[in-house]
């Protein structure tokens, strides 16, 4: 058996990492697990017990459909409060506010061990915001356990736009971002307490489990939304983070995304937003969508019957973004 030492290890089988982890540095700073004998003692609905496969348009601050401790995996990628049709002009404090909302309600609908999964990118220069390490802190507070970071690559970055104003000089060269973040949280447990069946090929995992992603952004035009991620990223998050049949939700879930990615990948799915007009158009690539290979039944039956006659108007107009 190998243990972490200072020089690292080239085997990764039968490794030691217990005294890595008990370390000082380790016992202070962190919150620990949930001993696995209160885990199971916690009740976790099914899918078959409540509204599943929904787009719901109401502020995610009060997920009122979504019961505790039911959510597999969320994934989702917030209003940057920068501008864009659905963004209103927060301040830092209120804007980080909004996400720890959010946050505590993913916190309480998700299962043990499941994860919440977000995609941030670090706004502005003068000054530079790390949104990424606000929002790390921020859900380390409610509780979550943090499991990791991605960088998501969006491009090669040959050519765009150039710091002109500084062209060849260091008066003020300004970086060009290529990426964005993907911070990984899991709920009292980082391993998954349950068994399931995961449907990732051995050549994806190999590439997913490694902490920079090169996939190409989507197109607002082509999906008639300001900021929509690509659908490849919500399935490599979905199936490296969840099992077929879990329950997959997007309290942001713009035009649908992480949905239909869910829809396609066997999953169930529920998103909120508070654009009627992204409800709609969530609804409808839903329904163009066909899962890769065969569903779970009742999925497949309430995704066609439900989700365009339902939506929760009482609450809609109480959103931030
Ligand atoms: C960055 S976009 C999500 C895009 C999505 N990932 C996609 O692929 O289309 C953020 C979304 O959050 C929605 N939004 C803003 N405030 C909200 C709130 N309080 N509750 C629910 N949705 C909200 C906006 O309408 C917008 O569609």
């Amino acid at each position: 058996m190998t243990q972490t030492s200072s020089f690292g290890t080239s085997k990764r089988e039968s490794h030691d990492s217990s005294v890595f982890y008990q370390r000082s540095l380790y016992s202070e700073l962190f919150q620990s697990e949930l001993p696995s004998k209160e885990i199971s003692q916690i009740e976790v609905p099914s899918p078959q017990d409540w509204d599943v496969n929904e787009i719901y348009q109401a502020s995610s601050t009060h997920m009122h459909k979504v019961p505790n401790n039911s959510v597999a995996l969320a994934f989702t990628s917030p209003p940057y409060n920068v501008g864009k049709e659905y963004d209103e002009d927060m301040g830092l404090e209120e804007y980080l506010n909004l996400i720890r909302d959010v946050g505590k309600e993913i916190y309480r609908t998700l299962v043990p061990g499941g994860r919440y999964v977000i995609n941030i990118a670090n706004l502005g220069r003068k000054p530079y915001i790390p949104l990424h390490s606000l929002f790390w802190e921020l859900h380390m507070d409610i509780g979550f356990l943090p499991m990791g970071e991605i960088i998501w690559q969006k491009g090669k970055g040959a050519s765009g736009s150039c710091a002109w104003g500084s062209w060849k000089s260091a008066k003020a060269p300004r970086l060009r971002d290529l990426h964005e973040y993907l911070l990984v949280f899991a709920k009292q447990s980082f391993s998954r307490p349950d068994k399931g069946e995961s449907d990732i090929e051995r050549d994806e995992f190999m590439s997913a489990t490694l902490s920079i992603w090169e996939i190409a952004p989507e197109s607002a035009k082509r999906v008639g939304h300001p900021a929509p991620f690509p659908i490849a990223l919500a399935e490599r998050v979905i199936r490296l983070y969840s099992y077929v049949g879990d329950v997959v939700l997007d309290p942001f879930s713009g035009s649908g995304t992480t949905c239909v990615a869910a829809k396609k990948t066997g999953r169930y799915y529920v998103g909120y937003d508070i654009s009627q007009d992204y409800c709609t158009l969530s609804r409808e690539r839903l329904l163009k969508t066909e899962p890769d290979s065969g569903m779970p039944e009742h999925g497949e039956a309430l995704a066609n019957l439900n989700h365009l006659t339902k939506s929760n108007h009482s609450s809609s107009r109480n959103g931030h973004g």
